[in-house]
């Protein structure tokens, strides 16, 4: 059996298939991590992690005889993909099988933010509406819709929003032939056109805070942020203050800057819907990533080629 090592918990269902696959040892139930690896780093061969957890060079460079990773998630902005790069090991993810349910949790949020879901629930259970009734909220359908970063969860993203009858545009690093939607080079036009503006990008260093004061200044009082990317993509102090003094009508947010401890604003705001980074956790997405992570790890050790690997890791 392939010695891997696992770093950081995983769910019940995947750690269960990792132990009958593969020979795992769990990285977070050592006593002193760190200098357990220094020890023992060299004799695995697989890493499996996750998204949120990643792998940094210290850790990677502490595993020697590394040839994979596996991750559970798309997103790979807690890898260092130039140590990997270095190396050729190759990053397995989860791309696509989440892209249908993240797309459907952002347009829940835009809905909700929207249409005041949550803030309604809270006025009915608290009793409210025997003594008045609900604030008049904001139309959705035929509204703008600006999606930064058109990858396969904005491009999901915008096929629901066709049922919604939205106009969409998109901003995105370089333009994609043969869209329907606009592309919008300038990001604080495309904000100043959106009534919601929703974040789908990818994150890392060239991304960090690209939504600040400005962007949320050109989204103005009747728009709405829905983020359901990184929370690094996020100023999330100017964001914060931009709820609080009305520069933007609401926002939506999955993500943060850290998580779980946000920022305590957020839960006092009336005017955000949070989610707890939850947008691909249905049951059956779930399962899909988590059959990824054991194919990119299962093919890599058969036949030397993981599945679904990160552009760029596998050559
Ligand atoms: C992902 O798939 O990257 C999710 O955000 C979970 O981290």
């Amino acid at each position: 059996m392939e010695r891997v090592l696992q770093h950081g918990r995983l769910l019940p269902q995947l750690e269960q298939a990792l132990v009958r696959e593969f020979d795992i040892t769990r990285l977070h139930e050592q006593p002193e991590p760190m200098a357990w690896l220094a020890r023992h780093g060299a004799a695995f061969s697989g890493l499996v992690t996750s998204a949120r957890v990643g792998a940094d060079r210290a850790l990677l460079s502490a595993l020697p005889a590394l040839r994979v990773v596996s991750s559970f998630g798309v997103g790979f902005d807690t890898f260092d993909l130039e140590a990997l790069r270095e190396r050729g090991i190759p990053l397995g993810y989860t791309p696509d099988v989440l892209n249908d349910c993240v797309a459907d949790a952002a347009f829940g949020l835009l809905i909700d933010v929207a249409r005041g879901v949550c803030l309604a629930d809270r006025f009915v259970r608290s009793g409210a509406w025997e003594r008045g009734s609900f604030v008049s909220t904001t139309r959705v359908s035929g509204k703008r819709l600006g999606i930064v970063g058109l990858g396969r969860i904005g491009r999901a993203i915008a096929r629901r929003a066709t049922g919604f009858d939205m106009a969409v545009r998109y901003h995105n690093r370089r333009p994609l032939p043969d869209l329907p939607q606009a592309h919008e080079p300038d990001l604080l036009a495309l904000a100043r056109w959106a009534d919601f503006l929703v974040l789908a990008a990818s994150a890392g260093p060239g991304a960090d805070g690209m939504i600040g004061a400005e962007v949320l200044r050109a989204l103005g009082p009747q728009g709405f942020l829905i983020n359901i990317a990184r929370g690094s993509l996020v100023d999330e102090a100017a964001l914060v203050a931009a709820l609080r003094d009305g520069t933007i009508a609401g926002a939506g947010l999955d993500v943060f800057a850290r998580e779980p401890d946000i920022d305590p604003a957020l839960r006092a705001l009336d005017n955000v819907v949070l989610m707890p980074h939850a947008a691909s956790a249905t049951r059956e997405t779930r399962a899909d990533m988590v059959a990824l992570v054991l194919e990119n790890l299962r093919g890599f050790f058969a036949s030397g080629r993981v599945a679904r690997a990160v552009p760029g890791t596998a050559d």
